[in-house]
Parts: structure tokens; C-alpha cells; sequence
């Protein structure tokens, strides 16, 4: 944790900046019995799959090429996915740094064959880097925010990546204060 103030947005003044819509994606797929774990319901790392992928077809639009998951954080699993369900991931970029991309994603659920209203069964903010054909961070656009949904869920990101970014911090202090100490695992 850290009482620093969330970063300010970063500035790529030679790459133009695109608006979230450019990127925004739905990834949407019918759970099948393949899909379950051992109690009958959908298996949680099936749900990640598809958020990591629709999180993925974003990185790569925003930034047009290659990106890649650097981290997933706060995946919550609001209600159990039953065979029968229609899944609709729901993907768009909330904040761009230098060149990593925060992603947020809502996972919704409706039965396949019935008119109901979907609900809101998970949502996760994952972190992807773009990178170069070597495998190397490259430059991303600036995002742009068209609603004050948008404007909000940036902010939310940057308070996210402080805290992610104290959090690695403060770990690697730590370790490093071990290895000085001479402490061993
Ligand atoms: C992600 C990766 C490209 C970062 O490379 P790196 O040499 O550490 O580069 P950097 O430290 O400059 O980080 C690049 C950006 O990613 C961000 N980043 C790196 N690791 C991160 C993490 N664990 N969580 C959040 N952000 C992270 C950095 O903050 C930086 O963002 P910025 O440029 O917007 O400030 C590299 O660690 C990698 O290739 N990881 C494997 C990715 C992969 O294979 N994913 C699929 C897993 S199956």
C-alpha cells in the first residue's frame, strides 16, 4: 500500500490516442459439459480463459500488435456458471501507461434458450504489455475517454497500477533485505 497519488495520465505525444470504443470487444460462448468441474458448475479457469482472451483482443486492438498478459488481479466470481448458459465477456481498455494496458472485463450470464436478463456473474482487471516482434515492450496510444463511465474507470486504474506497482516494490525490498541479512528460505 502506499499514500502516493495516483500517477497522471501518460503522455505519448507522437502516438495519437483512440477512443475506447475503437478496441471494446464481447467474447461470448455456450458452456457445454466439457466446461464443468467435479461439482457440476462451469470451472473458474475456464471463465478466466475467455476473460483472458477478450482482455487480450482489446491489448491487441488498442495497440495495434502483439500483447501480452503481465498480470491478472481482482477476478471475482459473483455467481456459479451452470451448464446451458450463454457467457458474454465483456472487454475494454481502461487506461494506457507507456506500454502496458489496464483491461477491464465483465462476465455476464444468461440461459441459452430462455429471454431472461442477463446478470453479472464476474468481472477481473488484467495488465497486458505490448510488445515488439523480439518480445520487447513497445509504445501504446494514449486511451481516450468518451464518457464519464470511462473517465472513472481510468481513475480507478491508476490507483490500481500504484498499488500494484508498491505492492512488487515493497515485496522486492523486502527480499532484498533478507538476502542482506542473510536469511534463507
Ligand atoms: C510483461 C513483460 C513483457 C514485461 O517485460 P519487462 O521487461 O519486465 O518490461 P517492463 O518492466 O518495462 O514492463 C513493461 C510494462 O509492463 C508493466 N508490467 C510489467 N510487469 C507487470 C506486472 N506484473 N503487473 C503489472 N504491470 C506490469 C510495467 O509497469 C510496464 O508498464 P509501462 O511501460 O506502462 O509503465 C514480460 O515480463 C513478459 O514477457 N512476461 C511474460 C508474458 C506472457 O508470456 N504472458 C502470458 C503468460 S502464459
Amino acid at each position: 500500500m502506499t499514500d502516493q497519488a495516483p500517477a497522471a495520465p501518460v503522455e505519448s505525444p507522437d502516438i495519437p490516442g483512440k477512443p475506447i470504443a475503437a478496441s471494446r470487444t464481447t467474447l461470448s460462448h455456450i458452456m457445454t459439459h466439457n466446461d464443468t468441474n467435479l461439482l457440476g458448475t462451469v470451472h473458474g479457469g475456464v471463465i478466466m480463459k475467455l476473460v483472458d482472451d477478450a482482455a487480450g483482443a482489446v491489448a491487441g486492438r488498442h495497440s495495434g500488435g502483439p500483447a501480452v498478459t503481465a498480470s491478472m488481479d481482482e477476478m471475482a466470481f459473483l455467481e456459479p456458471v451452470r451448464v446451458g448458459d450463454l457467457v458474454h465477456v465483456k472487454a475494454q481498455v481502461n487506461w494506457a501507461g507507456r506500454t502496458s494496458m489496464e483491461i477491464g472485463v465483465r462476465v455476464l450470464a444468461e440461459r441459452w434458450n430462455e429471454s431472461t436478463p442477463a446478470t453479472q456473474v464476474g468481472s477481473a482487471y488484467l495488465v497486458f504489455a505490448a510488445v515488439d516482434a523480439d518480445g520487447k515492450p513497445r509504445r501504446v496510444p494514449p486511451v481516450i475517454p468518451e464518457t464519464e463511465r470511462d473517465r472513472r474507470r481510468g481513475q480507478e486504474a491508476q490507483i490500481r497500477r500504484t498499488h500494484r506497482l508498491a505492492r512488487r516494490r515493497a515485496i522486492m525490498e523486502l527480499r532484498e533485505k533478507r538476502a542482506a541479512d542473510g536469511i534463507e528460505d
